[in-house]
């Protein structure tokens, strides 16, 4: 053993490296978790007591000896810092980064703005908590006022004035709010409404609102730019049809229906047989709502509309349950791409 450990040591001290990589081989040999140091001490631990003293010295010289080469050769190395160093290979193929896709909601968020923005609307967007004044006095919903129902709010227990907002109408607030018209803006993002969660309802969703203000908007108006979209959304055959509503920002008010884009009007299981799905809501905006914006409700109209993002995937790739836009099943959520 002594003549094994005097070789080796002949052999570290006379060793000169080429490479970081030969050095790293060196390395692995002696100093490895299995090299051969940690062999001789293995095999240390089953000689003799008497032969201990001088071979364990022994040992511990080789154990220096290497250490030093390494240091050595390691300032000089890591100085160099040689990229033509051959541990590296250029020409190995890069690993291959397997890619996302976007979520559906966001593909067709995208498509919703791209076709506005084609008509001249920007993007606004505006926080998730919000005050009772801008999810719901601004907008005529006064206190106690049944419409209030209308959407189970979430509100936060310490303070009745916080909630999270149930539409995006509150941001068409802050912006009529902060800007002088000519208004024309579209408001994506999600909210919030109490629902129990099934197929057809979860406790948050996606909207889109929109809102256009300026001198002599009228209805028509409205009816064209709605018609305008859904047949860019759907297909150029779309057709639509306005049946009177109810909300208490806009006067009249007004459910959009679409031709049933699967059977082109026919009737099918999927509209029920009737033709038409409903696909948003809208209106002209009340005077009312317009004043306590600031806006000279005498010297500017407007109409607004929204609509579920979740409601309008379903239509146009007729998703039959809610809950997998939020369980990030990749099987369901890979079928999208290239979508538009
Ligand atoms: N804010 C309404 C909702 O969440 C949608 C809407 C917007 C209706 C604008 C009319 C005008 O249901």
């Amino acid at each position: 053993m002594k003549d094994k450990i005097g070789q080796l040591l002949e052999e570290v001290k006379s060793y000169t490296a080429a490479s970081a990589f030969e050095l790293e081989q060196f390395r692995i040999r002696f100093m490895a978790r299995k090299g051969l140091v940690a062999e001789l001490f293995d095999q240390f631990r089953e000689i003799p007591a008497t032969e201990r003293k001088e071979l364990g010295l022994l040992i511990n010289q080789l154990k220096i000896a290497v250490q030093e080469k390494l240091d050595q050769y390691k300032t000089i190395f890591d100085k160099t810092g040689s990229i033509s160093d051959d541990t590296i290979d250029l020409t190995r193929p890069a690993n291959n980064v397997e890619l996302g896709t976007r979520h559906p909601l966001s593909i067709v968020r995208s498509e919703i703005i791209r076709i506005f923005s084609r008509l001249g609307y920007t993007v606004k967007e505006g926080p998730e908590i919000e005050d009772d004044w801008h999810n719901f006095s601004a907008l005529n919903f006064p206190p106690e006022h049944p419409a209030r129902d209308m959407q189970d709010t979430f509100f936060i227990t310490r303070n009745p004035d916080i909630a999270l907002r149930t539409h995006t109408s509150s941001v068409q607030v802050r912006v009529m709010e902060t800007s002088k018209p000519p208004i024309r803006a579209v408001f994506p993002g999600r909210v919030y409404r109490n629902e129990a969660i099934s197929a057809r309802a979860h406790c948050f969703f996606h909207q889109v609102e929109g809102l256009y203000i300026d001198h002599n908007v009228s209805f028509a108006d409205l009816k064209q730019t709605l018609l305008y979209f859904a047949r860019e959304m759907f297909s150029p055959e779309t057709q639509i049809r306005l049946r009177p509503s109810y909300f208490p920002f806009t006067e009249p008010s007004a459910e959009m229906d679409i031709s049933c884009n699967l059977c082109g009007g026919k009737g099918c299981g999927f509209c029920k047989y009737t033709g038409w799905v409903e696909i948003l809501g809208c209106g002209m905006v009340d005077p009312n709502v317009l004043e306590n914006c600031g806006i000279d409700s005498r010297e500017y109209t407007g109409f607004a509309f929204g609509m579920g993002i979740e409601r309008i995937t379903n239509l146009k790739f007729q998703v039959k349950d809610l809950r997998l836009f939020s369980e990030n099943d990749l099987r369901f959520l890979k079928q999208f791409e290239g979508a538009f």
